[in-house]
This record gives C-alpha cells, structure tokens and sequence, in this order.
C-alpha cells in the first residue's frame, strides 16, 4: 500500500454525528469535539511504558479487567453479527466463539490449547457447545483464578483446565494435542517466531492452529497521527507482534512457521458492529473524563479508552480475520518432520 492513509478514517469527518450525540451537542460541535479527541490521542503520553513484553502486557489486563468485563460480558473479545442483521452485544460475542468452534472443526473429545484464555469464556463455549477438552493458559493470575470460577459455575470443570503462564512456554509434551487456538491474542507474543515454534512443538502432526487476529496497514503508509497512536498503543498494552501482522502477511508468516494449509478469513464487516457499540458506548461513559484527559494529552494512558475510541473511526483500516493452518502430518510430509 504506497503513501499515506491517514485520510481513510478520521475521527473528526467521518464520526461527527456520533460525536455529537454522544455529547448532546449538535453536528458542528461533535466535529470540534473530535478535532479535539484526535488531539488528545495525538497529545504526550505522561507514563512511558516500562517493563518486558509480559510486564506491559500484565499491566494492561490488569487495569482493563473491570473496564473490559463490564463492556465485553466478560469476554474479551469482538463480537461477530451476520451482515445485514441486527446486533445485540450477547448475541454477537457468542456469535464469535460459535466461528471460532466451526474453524476448529473438532470431533467431540478432541483436546485444545486456549492460549491467552482470558477469563475463560471462550473455553467454556468450546467445552460445553463443542464437546471439547480445553486447556487454558494466561499470563495474568486473576484471569486464570476467575476462568476456574467459571468453568465451575458452568459445570465444565471436568473438561477444562487452565494454567498460570505464558503461551510462548507451554508445559505441555511434544506432538499432545489436537489444536490450539489464540482469540485476539497472539498479537501480544513477544517472539512470534518462538511462540508459533512452540505451537507447532505441542500440536499433534496434522494437528489444526486457528488464530482470531487483526491485521493492519504497514507502518510507513499510515499517516503520522495514525503512527503515533499505533505505537503508543503497542507499548501500552505489550502488542509486540501485531507490527507483523500487516495486510496480507498471514500466509507468509504460517508457512515460515512450518504451517501448511493457510486460510485467511477476512470477517471485518462483521466485526464493524461490535466497534460501532464500543465506539459509541466509550463516548457517552467517558464524557466528563475526556476533556481533562484532551487537555493534559493522556488519552493514550488509557488505552482500552483511546482504542474504544479510535477502532471503529479506523475500521476501514483494519481487519479482523479467523487464521486457519494445520501442522504437516508425518506422512503426507514422508517423515520429513
Ligand atoms: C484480548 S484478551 C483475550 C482473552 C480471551 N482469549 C477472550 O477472547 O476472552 C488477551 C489475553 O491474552 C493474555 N495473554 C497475553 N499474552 C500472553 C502470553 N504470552 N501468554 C499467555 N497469555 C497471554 C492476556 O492476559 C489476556 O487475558
């Protein structure tokens, strides 16, 4: 993609309305406001980011859990709605993990890896509407100890388990389970290239990798504003991957990895909804903590906010997709693994 595309999404044109009526004022209004919006994002960070990959990213999750479990139902992913239908937030969240469960493609019984399981909706979702064993992994103690209450609540626990660490180190065996899947979360791998190593280690041969992943514009044709944002977005939240996963990268990046098979799924149109609620929702929950934010430039100190804020503004530059890829099985490779 050659040149600047900053000109493709822009809080100040394309969202005065919403603007607008998230402040009670009128269109004009809402086009100053988001002048100023895109000002605040664009202001000084007051915290510079310290730490690992890990450090920021616990960090992150760790300020974002009520903020996310409030907005998301707990989950902690977008939801999905079929082009054309109406949305509702329940419906569309399920709706994701219900695309998630069909990629996967498993035979009741069949074990797989949650990695970055959050508060263990999703694993719920597998194991009680797919018949799956899960196996869930997240760095952040409080997602891993909630996950457990859950499952519990739901009656899963016999057919789901979750382990306190990194998804990039799995303390699981050589070639033992029959998929593994990321939702939204593979973007904060620390080494991508070590992480889907260690994938491949634990998947059985032939065995199925599915990711849920956004993609985005290469950083040298976004604008400077756009730039700005996305990098202090990826050091606030320990994104550290998400830079290579440009437009149209997947392909190249599974089959380095020794993956075969690569289907990429572009389901942006039908993530736009969930973004257009969160957008809307994030404006009229944070009026009166916008402008003192605006005005001091730290927008971007609360990261779920400024991303709440700028997804959906953005959403014609970004895409949401279900990665699908499979390990070589021994004998279609002749034992070359
Ligand atoms: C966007 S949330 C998604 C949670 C869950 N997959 C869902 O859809 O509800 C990302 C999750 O990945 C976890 N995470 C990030 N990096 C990780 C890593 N290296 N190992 C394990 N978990 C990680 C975070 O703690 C967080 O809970």
């Amino acid at each position: 993609m050659a040149g600047p595309v900053e000109n493709k999404g822009s809080i100040t044109l394309r969202n005065a309305r919403e603007v607008a009526a998230a402040f009670g004022v009128g269109v004009a209004g809402g086009y100053l406001a988001g002048r100023a919006l895109r000002r605040g994002m664009d202001g000084r960070s007051a915290r510079v980011p310290q730490g690992t990959t890990e450090e920021r990213t616990k960090r992150y999750y760790n300020e974002a859990q009520s903020y996310l479990t409030g907005q998301l139902q707990g989950t902690c992913h977008f939801g999905y709605t079929e082009v054309g239908q109406p949305f509702a937030l329940g419906t569309a969240l399920h709706g994701m993990e219900v695309q998630l469960g069909q990629a996967l493609g498993l035979e009741p019984g069949a074990t797989v890896v949650d990695a970055g399981c959050g508060f263990g909706r999703v694993a719920k979702t597998m194991a009680s509407e797919f018949g799956l064993n899960v196996i869930g992994v997240d760095l952040v103690p409080q997602r891993v100890e909630e996950a457990r209450r859950f499952a519990q609540e739901h009656g899963v626990s016999d057919r789901v388990s979750f382990i306190e660490g990194s998804y990039s180190k799995l303390p699981l065996k050589d070639n033992s389970v029959d998929a593994i899947y990321t939702m939204e979360t593979l973007c904060h791998a620390d080494s991508l290239e070590d992480t889907l190593a260690e994938f491949r280690r634990v998947l059985k041969p032939g065995g199925k990798l599915v990711n849920v992943e956004y993609t985005i514009p290469p950083h040298e044709s976004l604008g400077r504003i756009r730039r700005k944002i996305t990098d202090t977005m990826v050091n606030n939240t320990g994104m550290a991957s998400i830079g290579h996963f440009t437009h149209g990268a997947f392909p190249s990046i599974m089959e380095s990895a020794g993956f075969e098979g690569v289907d990429v799924r572009d389901i942006s149109q039908n993530v736009w909804p969930t973004w257009h609620h969160l957008f809307k929702q994030a404006l009229q929950d944070n009026r009166t903590k916008l402008l003192p934010k605006i005005l001091h430039g730290t927008l971007m100190d609360t990261p779920n906010l400024a991303g709440s804020l700028m997804i959906w503004p953005y959403r014609r530059q970004l895409r949401e997709n279900i990665i699908t890829s499979t390990k070589p099985n021994i004998d279609s490779q002749q034992g070359k693994i």
